[in-house]
């Protein structure tokens, strides 16, 4: 069992990743802590508590609240086409009775590092703005953990701007001081996810797994892949919901999903076009890396794979 830390800003494909988390035999979430991106803190905190006590009712694991803004700039406007007014395509679910946990989330990550006696891996789905508060005040932390983000773009577009993705470009110097901090890195940026298509027919084979007792989640499943595919459409991209965040999961679970190459990957901070941008220094030889890129993906046994652990 691998035991991690997650950061989200729940968010539609957040809330995909953390119902396979919970679900996961092969991972123990030793909190989360939520940040703004697709949402504000608030919203994106009220949505993970919710969409926790729907995947896993037992409030066992705690969530601590983080930044609501990047470092030094100002937070932009929700992403309310992607992912509805309230971050859950506009799904009511029901309030949760769980309490956050007393604490900021960067006091959160750099307390839970450092008490802990295993291995322990930070995933990140969102703004890297918690990990480099933590990093400021405990820079120690690289030493001891690992941290899997779901960001960047390394040979593909951005989806913020023509060259950068959003959980970069979000934060950019955030991610600066991540990148630059000695924390081992893994990137799964969307040269992999935008891969992993989750589609139609993936849909029906979901829809039909669940039992009669799993018809809530069920229902908020439904909700979200349908608002996903009517939103992709809107864009001409298809009807699928690209699943960003669910993948950074199934690389901590097991990396085989991916293939990796290890780079420099320097965070592109003051650009008037290209803020945001990870640029990967691809020329030989590696000498000095900060990060293995997933630069190809096995979708399909990845989709499979998140389609049987949410049934489970
Ligand atoms: C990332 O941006 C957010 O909208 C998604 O939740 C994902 O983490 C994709 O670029
Ligand atoms: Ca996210």
């Amino acid at each position: 069992v691998k035991h991690i830390l997650l950061d989200v800003d729940t968010g539609v494909d957040d809330a995909l990743a953390l119902i396979y988390a919970v679900k996961s035999k092969k991972l123990y979430i030793e909190g989360i802590t939520t940040v703004f991106g697709n949402v504000d803190v608030q919203q994106a905190t009220d949505n993970t508590l919710r969409v926790l006590a729907l995947a896993q009712p037992r409030y066992d694991i705690p969530v601590a609240m983080g930044a609501n803004a990047p470092l030094f700039r100002p937070r932009r406007e929700n992403v309310t086409a992607i992912h509805g007014a309230n971050g859950l395509a506009g799904y009511e679910l029901p309030q949760s009775g769980q309490s956050l946990v007393d604490e900021r989330a960067s006091d959160f990550i750099v307390r839970k590092v450092r008490e802990q006696a295993h291995d322990i891996t930070l995933v990140f789905t969102g703004r890297l703005t918690n990990l480099a508060v933590a990093l400021a005040k405990d820079p120690s932390i690289a030493q001891k953990a690992k941290l899997v983000l779901m960001g960047g773009a390394v040979k593909v577009p951005g989806n913020t701007t023509p060259v950068s993705e959003a959980n970069i470009h979000g934060d950019p110097e955030a991610a600066h001081r991540v990148f630059e901090s000695g924390i081992p890195i893994t990137m799964v940026g969307l040269d992999v996810t935008g891969k992993a298509k989750f589609g139609e027919t993936h849909f029906h084979e979901l829809m039909n797994g669940f039992t009669d007792e799993q018809a809530a989640l069920k229902a908020f499943m439904h909700h979200i892949f349908t608002f996903s595919f009517e939103a992709s459409e809107r864009l001409n991209e298809g009807k699928n919901r690209l699943m960003h965040d669910p993948l950074a999961i199934a690389v901590v679970e097991d990396a085989s999903f991916v293939e990796m190459e290890n780079y420099y990957v320097y965070i592109e901070t003051k650009g008037q076009l290209s803020s945001g941008a990870t640029l990967v220094d691809f020329r030989a030889p590696q000498s000095r890396t900060n990060a293995s890129v997933c630069m190809r993906v096995r979708e399909e046994a990845f989709l499979q794979h998140y389609i049987r652990t949410v049934l489970s």
